[in-house]
């Protein structure tokens, strides 16, 4: 791999966008290049991070008590396996950090974001990944594809109006961070949406 290997990937979206196929496809591409990947999601990602998420996606709570969760679980995330993980070298891959968290509890919910600013400041101290797939769509498409695919959680359960707030939320998000983002319009085929990722990878020499 070069030198300008990716250390820490993410991938967002609202719920339905198809992230899932891609991320395996994204460890296939860099493990056939001789990375060692870790792949984890959050939610979650530890012992103690899987049981807030079994509360956080089932558990009926406010937008602070979701966010307080969600970044109790992430910095025990980053302390047991992404920072180590970084530190050797490997590449970690990571279904959801905390776009999601401004984007599902601030846009969603409507938490305040100078809040979230601040948890983000202490519990990454930093971190941030090196290059966010966010995988954009419209909310209604979203939910055709979610309806045809599984049983609802209490995100999954929201109206069309909640993901166009949290789509809203993601795209606020790229346009301050536009080096970290790379928009994926995921409305597109599974091949179409390889090819994008595919793309954006070979333009930063991945
Ligand atoms: P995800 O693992 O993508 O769901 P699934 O297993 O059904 O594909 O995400 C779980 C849900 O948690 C999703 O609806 C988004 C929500 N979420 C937040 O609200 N805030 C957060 O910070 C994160 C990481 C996820």
């Amino acid at each position: 791999m070069s030198s300008h290997a990716p250390r820490f990937i993410s991938f967002e979206g609202i719920d339905g966008a198809g992230k899932s196929t891609h991320i395996q496809r994204l460890i296939e591409r860099f493990t056939a290049r001789g990375a060692e990947v870790v792949s984890t999601r959050e939610p979650g990602g530890t012992e103690l991070a899987e049981a807030l998420r079994g509360l956080f996606l089932h558990a009926a709570m406010d937008g602070l008590t979701e966010a307080l969760l969600v970044f109790a679980g992430r910095r025990d995330h980053l302390l047991k396996v992404i920072e180590p993980a970084l530190a050797a070298g490997k590449t970690v891959v990571c279904d959801r950090f905390t776009d999601a968290t401004f984007a599902y509890q601030g846009f969603g919910r409507g938490m305040d974001l100078a809040v979230l600013g601040t948890l983000e400041q202490w519990v990454q101290e930093g971190r941030q990944p090196d290059l966010t797939l966010w995988f954009d769509l419209p909310a209604e498409m979203a939910a055709q594809r979610r309806a045809a695919a599984r049983e609802a959680d209490r995100f999954e359960q929201q109206d069309l109006d909640f993901f166009e707030r949290v789509r809203a939320g993601y795209a606020a998000r790229a346009a301050a961070a536009p080096q970290r983002f790379a928009r994926i319009d995921a409305s597109l085929s599974v091949e179409q949406v390889a090819a994008q990722i595919d793309a954006v990878l070979e333009a930063r020499g991945w």
